[in-house]
């Protein structure tokens, strides 16, 4: 079977998949989300993807209506169904399908839709070379370490860096670094690494958790500390994780070269570690 998607109980072909006009997600955004990467057929840190994406329901008030074998079984079924060894799995939860209003419905459904799509390698191109990246004003809301629906900022804000030719906005709130748009962001100092420690500012992604984990057991330094706008230009190297992009480099900070070259050492060193580390399981 091809891309395939799952909806309340449902798996059928992506392109048959329909939820209403009334849903919540699609009225008010009132829902959360997670995006997974699978490698070699096996999902990459599937329990750390399922925790966060229970505290982002709890954290808007849904009530987990899954324990963690439930969902496991879900997403593996999905992975059997499709077929697809390199993928990425989307999973969406709402607050379901009610008449129009901002209350919560006394008794809410929630709706929950998964797709399974194949992934492809990053253009070389972009690994190669690195990507561009501008700096955008944070103008999101105060509750960012939820993985919420509601994306209108972000969306924002990347399509003026594509505009700006540009592959990436990193956000900036109060003068300090939050977090790209669909990404976290970290810059190399010297011999080791600076990234802004986790707060209601910025997603607790699970690429960054792996990739710092990576640097501190192969002895590279990690500071996690706010970080200052003007520390990104003077970075020797910088790049983005995240899920779909694992860990790219940075090459130009609006319009200027970060460092000496791009790909950096350090950059291309822990994007090679993170690759044996989704690997490693096959
Ligand atoms: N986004 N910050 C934001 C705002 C994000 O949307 C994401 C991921 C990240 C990185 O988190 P992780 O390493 O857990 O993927 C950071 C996903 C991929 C998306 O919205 O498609």
């Amino acid at each position: 079977m091809p891309n395939i998607a799952y909806v309340n109980g449902r798996f059928l072909p992506l392109e048959e998949a329909t939820v209403s006009i009334e849903d919540r997600g699609f009225q008010f955004g009132d829902g959360v989300y997670e995006v997974i990467r699978v490698y070699g057929g096996l999902p990459f840190r599937l329990p750390e993807h399922l925790s966060r994406l229970v505290q982002s329901m709890q954290a808007v008030s849904i009530s987990p209506f899954l324990d963690h074998e439930k969902w496991d079984a879900i997403i593996r079924e999905g992975l059997q169904r499709s077929t697809y060894l390199e993928c990425k799995v989307y999973i969406q939860v709402t607050r379901g399908v009610a008449p129009r209003d901002h209350l919560f419905p006394e008794v809410s459904n929630p709706t929950l839709v998964m797709t399974f799509r194949e992934m492809a390698d990053l253009p070389r191109h972009l690994v190669e070379q690195g990507v561009a990246v501008v700096t955008r004003p944070d103008l999101r809301w105060a509750r960012c370490s939820i993985k919420s629906l509601n994306l209108l900022p972000n969306l924002l804000a990347k399509q003026e860096a594509n505009q700006a030719g540009a592959f990436e906005a990193i956000l900036i709130k109060d003068g300090l670094v939050t977090e790209g748009t669909s990404s976290n962001v970290v810059l190399v100092k010297g011999s080791a690494l600076l990234t802004p420690p986790l707060s209601d500012q910025l997603l607790a992604g699970v690429t960054r958790q792996a990739v710092l984990e990576l640097a501190k057991s192969n002895g590279i330094g990690v500071e996690e500390r706010a970080v200052r706008e003007e520390e990104l230009g003077q970075a020797d190297e910088l790049f983005l994780i995240g899920t779909t992009i694992e860990v790219l480099s940075i090459s130009t900070l609006n319009g200027k070269s970060v460092g000496i070259k791009a790909p950096g050492e350090m950059t291309i060193r822990l994007r090679e570690k993170f690759h044996d580390l989704v690997y490693r399981k096959l």
